[in-house]
Formats: structure tokens, C-alpha cells, sequence
């Protein structure tokens, strides 16, 4: 146990974890240098593509200092706000972290956010300065910020480059030094923390997991504490690039477990394992079950595909648990799933991986948050579908999620920032100087203001020099009424948003606008309306055109007919007809369109 180190990197987004941690495996051998494919530890091609590590993973390495050999065992932790339960629980297996920071950006929001996470968690903190090789980097004005922030001795940071290697020697020195061993009794019962999974087609769900006390046996009988169930550990083993299986994972060492699970949501990132037979008393502290805030609906362009979508979603499901669907149907797009999410950029993902994956074309509704709607009786239900909501009369009032939420950036940008959030309804909390013209500002701000284009908005108005993390804080009664959309008087239920009743009209009046931008011309008038129960708040119309492609291939030959049908057949992939109009998928999410 004395030589073992657990630590995760945390940092900003694109602050240079992926890079660090493959020099890492690089100057421990764990990979050679022609097998380095860049970025190891981001599997899933979609991560590599975005450069976002999605779920977290763990790798163990080896480490020989002043002659002993140390197991090192990295665990990655992803970077985004939507995932930042897995980020608080893959920190809790960890003694240490390092704390990257990027030499040309300096402290950014979630610099700040996981930090805080990490010293809740009593880890050991390394603080590294990165990308010192960039023309850019600012190393003393950084290291100010570094300073000011943990009340660290300037000597202990880090100076390291990802990209040339600078430092990565010093790091694994620094580890081995400064983190603390695991603590942890082997006699003690059974306690695993389980910190992530992942599915395998072959094996069934792998589950990631920290010895906190304890030792487990490959054949023993355990029981995963939150969900009561009972598995035999049909092989465990360590983490190396491959799964490596192993008679035992002592205590203080990571490891997986292959127990014949089938689905993801009989593992919980936070639940704990313990033995049957002697079992814990209690759980490892702080599992908390994620709940999806963000709502869409996702139907299928063909209303065929239902069965297929659902069988998609179901696949989607094993291994990311925190994907929610239930079945529901509109009038306009017909029958398809209510999926909830963590947030917006888990929203993407899964669209991108049904279309990707399972070849699913479907139409996603404008995302929202879920409501808590009282009746005059005092009763609460959840609401998450604007069209769900029940009758005006019958509402007391709906109160909305707030976040609290920490925007940080250079002082120039305050004022348009303060514009923007007031525009969301953003309460101004406090305002503090970090170093210099560095500043974080932070604001309550409902939820629902942010799923619709607020980081868009805040990365253009402060030219990219904005960071902002949040977290979901409480919900508030707010004055909310639902907004219709009618196309040639039908009303398109998926297209109804719940807004805040100031900004009601203007809000009506911009989504007409933007429809009639998004909508084809078609062979008729198509009529937009917006209305706030029977009362119409804005109008727009859409003018018939007429026009018939093949007319010009008169004489010409049948082939290139043919392609010019088969090319409209394209066009209409992502139309929905509503009625007898034809919506293409980009109105559905004008909402988040509008300026
Ligand atoms: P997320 O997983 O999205 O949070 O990003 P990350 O923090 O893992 O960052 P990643 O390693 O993907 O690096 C982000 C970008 O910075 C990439 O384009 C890297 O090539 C670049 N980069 C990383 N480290 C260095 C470095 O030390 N120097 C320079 N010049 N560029 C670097």
C-alpha cells in the first residue's frame, strides 16, 4: 500500500489533461513512443474527435524513484460541467490531483470548480503550469494567479509542456513525494467506491472501482450496496492500457470488476461493493443519484423507426446511465421519447451517437428543464414537457431550477457579461478580483436561461475570453406561461416553450420571425402565429411559391431526372410534415436561434 499513488489531473477544458497524461504513460513506459496513438485515454472516437473526455477511465502505471518501484494509477476525470458528478467521485478515489492550468489562459471557471471538489476531498493538490512552450504563455502573470489562488509557495509549481515534455519527469517525482499513500484497513470489511463503468458488447458492464477497505477476490460473492443486488466477481483485475485480470485488488489499489452486469443502471458511479458474506456497515460516503435537468423530445423523421429508435435508446442506455427515455407522442411529430439529460452537451452527444451509432435520423425538440408545477391544492408535479403542462386555471404556480453559477474574465467584458445574465434573469451574487484585470462574477440564474443559447451568447460577447461552470442550486416560483406556435392555425405542440411572462411578447414575436426564415416556401401560404392560450401575441406568412425542378430536364435524359427526385428525397431527410406543411428539423430548435 506505501507505494501506491491514486491521483486524477483536473483542469479547464482543453487546458491540456488528454496530452499530459499520455506523456505520462509515455515517461513511465506504460506505452511506447510508436504506440502512443495520440490521446490513449479518450477511447470512444467521438471523444477524440471533440477532444472532450466523456467518461473517466483509469490507468495504472509504474514509476521507479530513488529505486523503488511505485504503482501509479491515473484516474481521468471528464472535464464538462454536465458530468461533474463523475468528476466529484472519480476525485474521491484519488489521494492527490493535479491541478493544470494553462501557462496562456490562466485560472479559468473550472479551474476554480474543480478544485474546490478536490479540496473538499482532502486531496493533495500538485499545481502545474502547462503549454509553457507557447509563444503566448504568461508564466509570471500565471503563476500570480496560481499563487493567489492555492497560498502555495511559488518553488512548488510545476513548469511542464504536454507537447515537449517539459516537466512530465519532475510531475512523477512530485506524485510520489507529495501525495500521500491510501489509507485503508485490509482486515476491515469489504469497501469498494465505484467510479465509473463502461460497457463491453462482450462482457457486459465493467466496473471501475477503488479498494477503500478490504481486499476483493476474483469468485467472490458481493453485493452493490445502493441497488441491493448481488453479483459473483466473474474476473477482477487492474487497468493498464488492456484489462490485466488479477487473483485479488488489495486495499488502496484501483481495479475492475466483471460480475455478468448487463446494464448500466445496476452500476451507479458512487454506489459501494461489499462481500456478502461480511458485509460493510455502511456505504462509502456521498453516493447521490444524478438527475437528468434537461429535457428534449426525440422522434423519429419516419414514424416506422420508433421500435428501432427505442431499441437505440435502450443501447445508449447500457452504458451511460444517466440517459433517461420515456415514450411520449405529439400531435405533430407523433409517437417518440421525452429523454432527459444532463445538460445541453450530453444533449449533443447522444444525437450525435444515435445518428452515428445506430444510423437514427430524428427530429430533437427545444430542450427544457424540469418544472415543478403546484396545483391550488398544494399537490406538486414534475413537468417535464411544456405541452404537459396542465390547464392555467388549474395552476397555484411552477417554480423552475436556479442554478448558481461563476463566470470568469478579463475586466473589459464585465459590462456586455452583466447585460447578458440580467437579460436571462440573472441575479448578481457577488463580484471578486482574482489577479489583476481577472475577475468572477457570480449569479443565481434559472436554468432554463441557460439551455437556450447562453454559452453561444457569452463566448461571443467576450471574444472566447469567458469561462463559466455551474451547479444546480435550487428551484424558485417564477412566473412562466406557455408559449404556442400555430402553423396555418394548427398549433405544433413541439414547438411550445414555457417563458417568463416579461419577456413573453417579444419572445413570440422573434420565434415567428425565425420560423419564417427556417420554414421553406411552400405551395401555399403557411400562416405563423404565436399565442399564449386563446390570444394571439404575434403573426408572420410565409408566401406560396410554385416550382417544379424537373421541368428544365424536359428532353433531357431519365438519369439525371432521377438524381434531381433522388437529391428533393435527400432534402426532405430531417422534414417533418405538420399538417400539410413541411418543417425541416433546424425549426424545431429556433428557439435557440433567435439573436
Ligand atoms: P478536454 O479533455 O477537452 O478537457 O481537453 P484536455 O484538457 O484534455 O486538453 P487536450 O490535451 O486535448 O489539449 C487541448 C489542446 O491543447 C490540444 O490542441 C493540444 O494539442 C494542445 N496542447 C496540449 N498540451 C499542450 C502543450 O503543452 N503545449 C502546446 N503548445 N499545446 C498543447
Amino acid at each position: 500500500m506505501k507505494n501506491i499513488r491514486n491521483f486524477c489531473i483536473i483542469a479547464h477544458i482543453d487546458h491540456g489533461k488528454s496530452t499530459l497524461a499520455d506523456r505520462l504513460l509515455e515517461y513511465t513506459k506504460t506505452v511506447e513512443g510508436k504506440d502512443l496513438q495520440a490521446q490513449v485515454l479518450d477511447d470512444m472516437d467521438l471523444e477524440r474527435e471533440r477532444g472532450i473526455t466523456i467518461k473517466s477511465h483509469a490507468i495504472q502505471m509504474k514509476y521507479n524513484y530513488k529505486g523503488e518501484e511505485y504503482i501509479l494509477n491515473l484516474i481521468d476525470t471528464p472535464g464538462h460541467v454536465d458530468f461533474s458528478y463523475e468528476v466529484s467521485r472519480s476525485i474521491a478515489a484519488c489521494e492527490g490531483a493535479l491541478l493544470i492550468i494553462d501557462a496562456a489562459q490562466g485560472i479559468q471557471a473550472q479551474t476554480i470548480s474543480n478544485l474546490y471538489m478536490a479540496i473538499e476531498n482532502d486531496l493533495e493538490i500538485i499545481p502545474v503550469m502547462n503549454k509553457i512552450d507557447l509563444p503566448s504563455a504568461m508564466p509570471d502573470e500565471v503563476e500570480d494567479q496560481i499563487v493567489e489562488l492555492l497560498g502555495c509557495p511559488r518553488e512548488d509549481i510545476i513548469r511542464a509542456s504536454g507537447k515537449t515534455g517539459e516537466g512530465v519527469f519532475e510531475i512523477l517525482d512530485a506524485i510520489i513525494e507529495k501525495v500521500p499513500a491510501p489509507k485503508g484497513d485490509p482486515e476491515a470489511p469489504l469497501q469498494c467506491l465505484i467510479f465509473d463503468s463502461v460497457f463491453n458488447s462482450f462482457r457486459g458492464i465493467i466496473a471501475y472501482f477503488k479498494v477503500v477497505n478490504g481486499v476483493i477476490r476474483k469468485g467472490d460473492h458481493v453485493k452493490f450496496i445502493a441497488t441491493g443486488k448481488e453479483y459473483d466477481a466473474d474476473e477482477v483485475g487492474i487497468l493498464k492500457l488492456d484489462m490485466s485480470p488479477r487473483s485479488e485488488i488489495r486495499t488502496g489499489d484501483v481495479g475492475y470488476i466483471i460480475s455478468g452486469i448487463k446494464t448500466s443502471r445496476e452500476v451507479r458511479v458512487g454506489d459501494t461493493i461489499t462481500h456478502v458474506a461480511r458485509p460493510a456497515k455502511e456505504a462509502i460516503a456521498g453516493f447521490e443519484e444524478v438527475k437528468p435537468m434537461v429535457f428534449a423530445g426525440v422522434y423519429p423523421i419516419d414514424s416506422e423507426d420508433f421500435e428501432n429508435l427505442r431499441a437505440s435508446l435502450e443501447k445508449l442506455q447500457l452504458n451511460d446511465a444517466s440517459l433517461t427515455f420515456q415514450p411520449e407522442s405529439s400531435a405533430a411529430l407523433g409517437f417518440g421519447f421525452r429523454c432527459g439529460f444532463l445538460g445541453l452537451l450530453h444533449m449533443e452527444i447522444v444525437q450525435e451517437r444515435l445518428d452515428r451509432e445506430f444510423n437514427m435520423d430524428v427530429i430533437t425538440t427545444v430542450p427544457n428543464v424540469s418544472y415543478k408545477v403546484y396545483d391550488k391544492k398544494g399537490n406538486c408535479m414534475e413537468v417535464h414537457n411544456p405541452s404537459g403542462l396542465p390547464e392555467p386555471t388549474l395552476i397555484d404556480h411552477i417554480d423552475e431550477p436556479y442554478i448558481r453559477a461563476s463566470v470568469i474574465t478579463n475586466t473589459t467584458f464585465i459590462g456586455p457579461i452583466m447585460t447578458l445574465c440580467l437579460g436571462k434573469r440573472g441575479i448578481l451574487l457577488k463580484q471578486e478580483y482574482i489577479s489583476g484585470d481577472r475577475v468572477e462574477i457570480h449569479y443565481d440564474m434559472p436554468l432554463g436561461e441557460i439551455v437556450i443559447d447562453f454559452y453561444d451568447k457569452l463566448k461571443s460577447i467576450s471574444k472566447g475570453y469567458a469561462s463559466f461552470d455551474y451547479h444546480i442550486h435550487d428551484f424558485r416560483p417564477s412566473k412562466l406561461v406557455k408559449l404556442d406556435i400555430l402553423l396555418n392555425g394548427e398549433p405544433v405542440d413541439a414547438l411550445s416553450t414555457l417563458t417568463h411572462v416579461d419577456n413573453s411578447v417579444t419572445f413570440g414575436r422573434r420565434m415567428c420571425e425565425k420560423l419564417k426564415e427556417l420554414i421553406p416556401r411552400q405551395q401555399f401560404d403557411i400562416a405563423i402565429q404565436a399565442a399564449i392560450g386563446a390570444k394571439i401575441i404575434a403573426r408572420e406568412t410565409i408566401k406560396a411559391v410554385r416550382k417544379d425542378v424537373t421541368a428544365k430536364c424536359y428532353g433531357g435524359d431519365i438519369s439525371r431526372k432521377r438524381k434531381l427526385l433522388e437529391k428533393q428525397k435527400e432534402g426532405k431527410k430531417r422534414m417533418k410534415q405538420i399538417g400539410t406543411v413541411e418543417v425541416p428539423q433546424k425549426a424545431f430548435l429556433a428557439v435557440l436561434k433567435l439573436d
